[in-house]
């Protein structure tokens, strides 16, 4: 397919969400392709598994640069790959605003909760502490406030006795890798 959107995505670790939109992307009728995979930790597990796939990628360390720079150096790779929508999966880094507006519903995130429930961190063990009977994971549009914007996608599962937040987290897992790839897709499918 000729006009496929040009995503990149941007990884902080293991890059499981990553492979799953890279796998999705293999797919003849996919809207996306990827063209760059960058991450603020070289050390990320998610780079090697982006290079076996050929895709480009990039990294720097965050340390001892400010948010501003950091992200303004983030944006010039992206542009330079000609991105036109960014997946962020598992990027474990608040973005400035600056970044943010510069790509103005052009971001997309995945959240291991319901939101609006459980913004931040630890939202497994938050879920499993509140006594919740269900908890999922969130695709939205990233907008300036942390975990906040559109949901566009959700997925439901249950917390069952004696679950830990590991092995919660690894039936929500399950279905990031489901309902990410569709999102991006239909994202993808409104920029064309
Ligand atoms: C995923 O569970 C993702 O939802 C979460 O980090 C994990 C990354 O795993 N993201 C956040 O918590 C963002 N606030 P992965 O590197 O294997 O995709």
């Amino acid at each position: 397919m000729a006009d496929r959107v040009r995503v990149g995505v941007l990884i902080s670790g293991r890059g499981s969400n990553m492979a799953s939109l890279i796998a999705a992307s293999r797919e003849a009728d996919c809207p996306y392709e990827i063209v760059l995979v960058a991450s603020n930790n070289p050390e990320a597990a998610g780079l090697a598994i982006a290079q076996q796939a050929g895709i480009a990628t990039f990294a720097h360390p965050h340390k001892g640069m400010k948010r501003a720079e950091f992200d303004s150096m983030i944006d010039g790779a992206l542009r330079s790959a000609g991105v036109q929508l960014i997946a962020l999966a598992g990027y474990m880094r608040i973005l400035s605003a600056e970044f943010i507006t510069g790509w103005q519903g052009r971001i997309l995130n995945i959240h291991p909760s319901l939101l609006p429930l459980y913004r931040g961190l630890d939202t497994h063990q938050r879920a499993i502490e509140a006594g919740d009977a269900e908890a999922g994971c969130s695709v939205h549009v990233v907008t300036p406030e942390l975990d906040d914007g559109p949901v566009i996608a959700q997925a439901r599962v249950p917390i069952l006795p004696g679950d830990t937040p590991d092995s919660l987290a690894g039936r929500i897992l399950a279905e990031e890798h489901r309902i990410y790839p569709e999102a991006l897709a239909q994202m993808a499918r409104k920029l064309r």
